[in-house]
């Protein structure tokens, strides 16, 4: 499934929770290079017009938000997000944090309504970030038609910050999506929840347990649940009935992991090209900025 579906209110907070997970590492890995880079990115681009496409929390966009007031180019701030509690959230949090900041929050969906981005304003330059390897949530096919169209957003000089989890080590990564605490297990569940309500379903949650497994090949984590006995489930709004066997299971979600060519090969397809790469000394997560190709 496309990640929108996961996303309602509980889902949102049930992923801010993951974020705090000793097993996610990828939150606080991302955060660290951001850390790092943020000053050095603004400066040389000088970025005046922040866009985040599914900024959730916006937990970690302070960090770019804090070198944009540094540098003293500061102007505004644009989260977008299928989630409107998360926008409201996070918009009214920043409101006091950053009082010049101009805010202007989307609640909308990123495959439909990046026309719903305000027009650049003045002179500065804008970023375009898309974090937390969201990227990585869409299935291989749809990633180059969606960077294309996030291309649409970029004037000249304008530049896009992408975060992309890496491929690594199978446990570590695994363990990520399977946390000793049952989190992701919850929000894995959550989205039987969505479909219920939203499709008109009756899915029993406690028929269903999460599984995630590493498949070294794409390379990709896949998010599954697995009926625990011979059921049959209805979603109403579709007139669909669907059949399980115990043990039978279904994928919700992959999690891609990349290498930095595929990122490159990635970009070049969408009509991008890749201008920066950094990553964290333990080589887990990667921010790379790209523009648009010459
Ligand atoms: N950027 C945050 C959140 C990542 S989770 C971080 O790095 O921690 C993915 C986010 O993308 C969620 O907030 C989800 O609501 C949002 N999202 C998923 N699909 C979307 C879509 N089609 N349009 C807009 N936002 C979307
Ligand atoms: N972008 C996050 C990731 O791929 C989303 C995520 C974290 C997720 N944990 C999950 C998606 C569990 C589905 C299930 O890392």
């Amino acid at each position: 499934l496309p990640p929108k579906y996961f996303y309602d209110e509980r889902g949102s907070e049930l992923f801010e929770r993951i974020t705090r997970l000793p097993e996610y590492y990828q939150t606080r890995t991302e955060l660290r290079v951001l850390r790092d880079i943020a000053p050095g990115v603004v400066r040389r681009h000088g970025v005046a017009d922040l866009v985040e496409l599914g900024s959730g929390s916006s937990r970690k966009t302070s960090v770019l938000l804090d070198a944009m007031r540094e540098a003293r180019t500061l102007r505004r701030y644009v989260p977008f997000d299928v989630c409107p509690e998360a926008v409201l959230a996070a918009a009214g949090r920043l409101r006091g944090e950053y009082p010049a900041l101009d805010l202007h929050g989307v609640a909308g969906d990123f495959d439909h309504h990046l026309g719903g981005v305000p027009e650049p304003d003045g002179d500065g330059r804008r970023l375009v970030a898309f974090l937390g390897g969201t990227i990585g949530n869409l299935e291989p096919g749809a990633r180059v038609p969606f960077l294309r169209s996030v291309a649409g957003l970029l004037g000249p000089g304008d530049i896009l910050l992408v975060g992309t989890d890496l491929a690594g080590d199978p446990a570590r990564i695994r363990r990520a999506y399977d946390d000793a605490e049952g989190v992701t297990a919850q929000f894995n569940l959550n989205v039987l929840r969505v479909l219920n309500r939203e499709l008109d379903g009756d899915f029993d949650l406690d028929a269903f347990a999460h599984v995630a497994l590493y498949d070294p090949g794409p390379p990709w984590i896949e998010m599954r649940l697995r009926s625990t006995r011979d059921q049959t489930v209805r979603l109403g709004a579709l007139d669909l009935e669907v059949e399980f066997a115990r043990g039978e299971e279904m994928r919700t979600e992959i999690s891609c992991k990349f290498t930095r060519p595929m990122v490159e090969e990635m970009y070049a397809r969408a009509g991008l090209e890749l201008v920066e790469w950094h990553e964290d000394p333990r080589g887990w997560f990667g921010v790379s900025v790209a523009r648009s190709a010459a």
